[in-house]
């Protein structure tokens, strides 16, 4: 979470800088601020609220300049407000520093500071990161940065700027991520590659316990004892346009429309011509997997409702046992790990601090780590034993949608992968299980056919008090995951409940003014949801089913009805989750609520 961008060269600083975080500011949108050096002196300007009001006041009066950095904040410690934003400065104003991660010993340090008459102005954490390295300077400023960062406690990607050393940007990761662009004369750093791919496509990634100075033509790392390191400059393919909406007014609508060309992408990388699934670029070895006796996923959010359909896939095909975990609760509760558990993290960001400490937990347990994430070098893929790219592309819409289907069709690969080891499924049974996987793209793609219909759906419902998710089985997931997808980009009150367990308690919820979505396609369930949907209405409740084409009875019993194509039961959550996805990104524009960047959100949540 927060965004952190730096530019030294030739280029104007200002627009720079502001293009670089407008590429990051899903990472965070409460307030956002510029330093940089024009003439030998370090300027500044930060804004409360969306980065547009930083960038009008920027066009109005640019500070000018051919070095500075950047942040957009996503807050932790202080209010949004223009105080806490960053950069944040030294007394004299002349040391500037932005900050991603937090610092967990900042209260005693503030404390030492302020007894030796540092004066802060904010209420942040981060701000004791300047002061600390003014009392620490003594004529050479990485010395100083040295010496401070030894200081702190907790996680920081730092980017800092200073009259001291005025051609120079100081770039230091520890459990954040930070990613160095070299250019011809110019030179950059962020928090990801996407506000450098603009300007280059060569990257250095910089690893936790580096710091970099980072001048126009040189970038010099080195360790936190000072020692120099050489890194390696790596060419990334990520393409610029990846990162752009096109025709569409959001990304996540463009996310949403992209899912079948997804799907296609990893199909064609993991089926092979023998009609069989592989993970090439595997690394653990097939022998372990053979003898995997138990799973555990643990995940966030939207990847923790991909990994519940993970277990009723692995249970019911490859016969593993496996458990689902929120990594928030599994990290903290000792879990037992015996010798032939797998823990398998599923995170689109690969940077999720609780995922991420889920894995350290199994590693120091001598348990292996299976991942699948979305970006390539993030710190999940580097800590895991094996990472497997799920090729979702970029994400940038804050509610995940791409990657949700990208984390199902992953699950379902590797459940074909590891039942074909343990001889649960025969090759024959695998390839006309892959046949089937096949035909998905094209059925997501009438389901998007119908986007008008469901705009009508959303008008209709917007106004609701309260929308309930209903499922069984494989879509009471799906039931969570359009619940939270409604609740988060349109702020209106939305559950996911399993619709044999609503009669206990929650249907005390219905009234005439509730909306009732419920996921029903055919399969061994649906006599169950016509049930549970007689029960919601004769209680009054309004009901959208989500329905297999034709279904007559889902028909008579509906008050609004959405099709998916027939498909076997267990693929459906890849099909019923469309609907959802577009249902509530109506709603939110109904709503008018900004889409791309929910309140209170933050598409990478790198803090606990
Ligand atoms: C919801 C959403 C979040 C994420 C969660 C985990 O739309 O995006 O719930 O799924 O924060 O993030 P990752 O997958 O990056 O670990």
């Amino acid at each position: 979470m927060c965004g952190i961008v730096g530019y030294v060269g030739a280029k104007f600083v200002d627009s720079v800088l502001m293009v670089g975080l407008e590429r990051l500011e899903y990472r965070g949108y409460d307030s956002a601020g510029v330093a940089t050096i024009s003439n030998g002196e370090l300027g500044f300007r930060k804004k409360a609220g969306k980065l547009k009001i930083l960038d009008d006041n920027l066009k109005q009066s640019p500070l000018g300049g051919n070095i500075g950095i950047a942040h957009t904040r996503w807050a932790t410690h202080g209010v949004p407000t223009e105080q806490n934003a960053h950069p944040h400065f030294d007394c004299k104003r002349v040391i500037a520093v932005a900050h991603n991660g937090i610092i967990e010993n900042y209260t005693k340090l503030k404390e030492v500071l302020v007894n030796k008459g540092h004066v802060f102005i904010s209420e942040t954490d981060s701000e004791v990161i300047p002061h600390l390295i003014e009392e620490n300077f003594n004529g050479d400023l990485k010395e100083a940065v040295l010496k401070s960062i030894a200081e702190l406690d907790g996680s920081f990607a730092l980017v800092i700027l200073s009259e001291h050393q005025p051609d120079t940007i100081i770039a230091v990761r520890k459990k954040s991520p930070l990613v160095i662009g070299v250019g011809k004369d110019e030179n950059l750093v962020a928090s990801d590659e996407s506000p450098i791919l603009t300007h280059t496509n060569k990257m250095i990634y910089l690893e936790d316990g580096e710091l970099a100075l980072i001048k126009k033509d040189k970038v010099e790392v080195f360790d936190f004892t000072g020692k120099k390191i050489e890194k390696t400059v790596q060419e990334v393919d990520t393409k610029n346009e990846e990162f752009d909406k096109g025709k569409f007014d959001h990304f996540m609508q463009k996310e949403i429309f992209e899912q079948p060309e997804v799907i296609e992408r990893i199909l064609a990388e993991r089926i092979g011509e023998d009609g069989l699934v592989h993970f090439k670029e595997r690394k653990i070895k097939r022998e372990f997997l053979a003898k995997v006796g138990k799973i555990i996923i643990q995940a966030c959010g939207t990847s923790w409702h991909a990994a519940l359909i993970g277990k009723f896939i692995l249970e019911k095909y490859a016969r593993i046992p496996t458990e689902v975990e929120i990594s928030s609760e599994f990290r903290y509760r000792n879990p037992i790990l015996v010798g032939d558990t797998l823990v398998m993290a599923i995170s689109q960001s690969g940077e999720t601090a609780d995922t991420l400490a889920g894995i350290r937990e199994a590693k120091a347990k001598f348990t292996k780590v299976w991942s699948f994430i979305n970006v390539e070098n993030s710190t999940i893929a580097k800590e895991s034993d094996c990472a497997i790219n799920m090729l979702a592309g970029p994400e940038i819409g804050v509610a995940s949608t791409k990657a949700y289907t990208a984390q199902l069709m992953n699950l379902f690969l590797f459940t074909l992968y590891v039942a074909r080891l343990k001889y649960s499924m025969s090759n024959e049974q695998v390839s006309a299980f892959a046949l089937e996987l096949k035909a998905i793209p094209n059925k997501i793609r009438e389901i998007l056919k119908q986007s008008e219909k469901i705009k009508i759906f959303a008008k209709e419902y917007a106004a609701s008090p309260l929308m309930i998710f209903l499922g069984r089985g494989l879509n009471y997931p799906s039931a969570l995951e359009g619940a939270l997808k409604l609740k988060e980009i349109s702020y209106m009150h939305a559950i996911g409940y399993p619709a044999g367990e609503f009669k206990h308690g929650p249907i005390a919820l219905v009234d005439e003014k509730v909306g009732v979505v419920c996921v029903m396609p055919e399969g061994e369930l649906f006599e169950k949801m016509i049930s549970n949907v007689h029960e919601v209405k004769a209680r009054k409740g309004k009901i959208i089913a989500i329905a297999t084409e034709g279904d007559r009875r889902a028909a008579e019993v509906a008050d609004s009805i959405l099709y998916i194509p027939s498909c076997s039961e267990v693929l459906t959550p890849l099909l019923t989750v469309i609907p959802m996805q577009l249902f509530a990104y109506y709603i939110a524009i109904e709503k008018g609520c900004d889409v791309d960047r929910p309140r209170n959100l933050a598409k990478s949540v790198t803090v606990e």
